[in-house]
């Protein structure tokens, strides 16, 4: 059976994006393959977050992993740090890792610009911990989103170049995966690009967000004056709408607003009042969810001990294999 990996920063809560775009995936994939799907609580250092966040942003993540339909008795689901032979891979893959190719990268360009104050190491090294990540379980299939792409390829020149090196061929070539041949893209409701924590407050909504807070963040989501020639395109910010209605409402609703814009007879009110309860239907079963997990502690410490448990099996064989390709030997 073909191993997958993948991992979401524990940078905040997770939306509609984080959802459809990739939980929707792993799901699905947990009853096809052998599943690890981590919280990347290391990778979150390269922004600092403090001690007293630190934990509560990784136990949202696991609830939310959870309240999402991820089952942690088909899949593997650990936090990150739990696993130290991961930052024990990321160590050998930084040596042969090279500058250049690094500084390259498009998300370390992006990060440079996004915080000019803390351009660290750990930036720059972000895609060897990736890499790390993948390769500890020698993983094949790696369900991400396009941005992750360059990432990947990183992984697989980081993963061949050990096997060249060494002269085994040890790590598999790890490759993007999703059942959907579109991703989904989830827009996000400020008219622009897509879905995102970090595009502003009241771009996403989350799953954990209120039946309230969605209404309202949708109320304000941006609009133009309306069409006034019938049939006529729809510009970004009206599209991005029609575009979440897909995803969550039934195809007759999104028919019928589709064709009140055709006829120039649509209201903005009445489509974000639809698509604002179309929402909360969709996410309903995993607010409920959030709600009755978020506060059972013993629940959260099984799953995440269970799940440290059968990742470090997998880890720990690797590092073993990998130490003896090395060649550090015991006295
Ligand atoms: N870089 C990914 C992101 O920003 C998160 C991530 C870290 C990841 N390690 C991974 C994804 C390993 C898949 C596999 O979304």
């Amino acid at each position: 059976m073909e191993t997958v990996v993948s991992g979401i920063r524990s940078t905040g809560n997770l939306h509609l994006g984080n959802y459809y775009g990739a939980l929707q995936n792993f799901i699905k994939m947990q009853h096809e393959y052998k599943c690890f799907f981590f919280i990347a609580d290391l990778h979150s250092l390269t922004t600092h977050p403090t001690p007293a966040d630190l934990h509560g942003n990784v136990r949202q993540v696991l609830v939310e992993y959870l309240a999402a339909g991820i089952d942690p008795e088909k899949a593997t689901i650990y936090v990150q740090s739990d696993v130290p032979e991961v930052t024990e891979l990321y160590l050998y893959l930084n040596m042969n890792a090279y500058m250049g190719e690094l500084e390259r990268s498009t998300s370390f360009k992006d990060k440079v610009r996004a915080q000019p104050d803390n351009v660290n190491a750990g930036l720059l090294t972000y895609p060897v911990l990736m890499a790390a990540d993948i390769l500890i379980h020698r993983a094949t299939k790696v369900p991400v989103g396009k941005d992750q792409e360059q990432h990947l390829e990183m992984s697989r020149n980081f993963g061949n170049r050990f096997n060249r090196l060494y002269n085994h061929d040890y790590f598999p070539e790890p490759y993007a995966f999703n059942f959907s041949e579109n991703l989904v893209k989830i827009p996000g409701l400020d008219g622009k690009g897509k879905m995102g924590k970090s595009e502003g407050e009241g771009n996403a909504i989350f799953l954990s967000d209120t039946p309230e807070a969605i209404r309202k963040k949708v109320m304000r989501a941006v609009t133009d004056s309306g069409p006034t020639v019938q049939n006529q395109s729809k510009p970004s910010e009206i599209q991005n709408l029609f575009d979440l209605m897909k995803v969550v409402s039934p195809a007759d609703t999104l028919a019928h607003f589709n064709n009140l814009y055709n006829t120039c007879s649509i209201r903005y009110g009445d489509l974000k009042k639809q698509l604002a309860e179309d929402m909360i239907i969709a996410t309903a079963p995993i607010r409920d969810r959030i709600n009755e997990i978020t506060n059972d502690a013993d629940y959260l410490r099984k799953v995440a001990a269970m799940g440290a448990d059968k990742a470090r099996e997998s880890a720990s064989k690797t590092i073993k294999e990998v130490r003896e390709i090395i060649g550090f030997r015991n006295f």
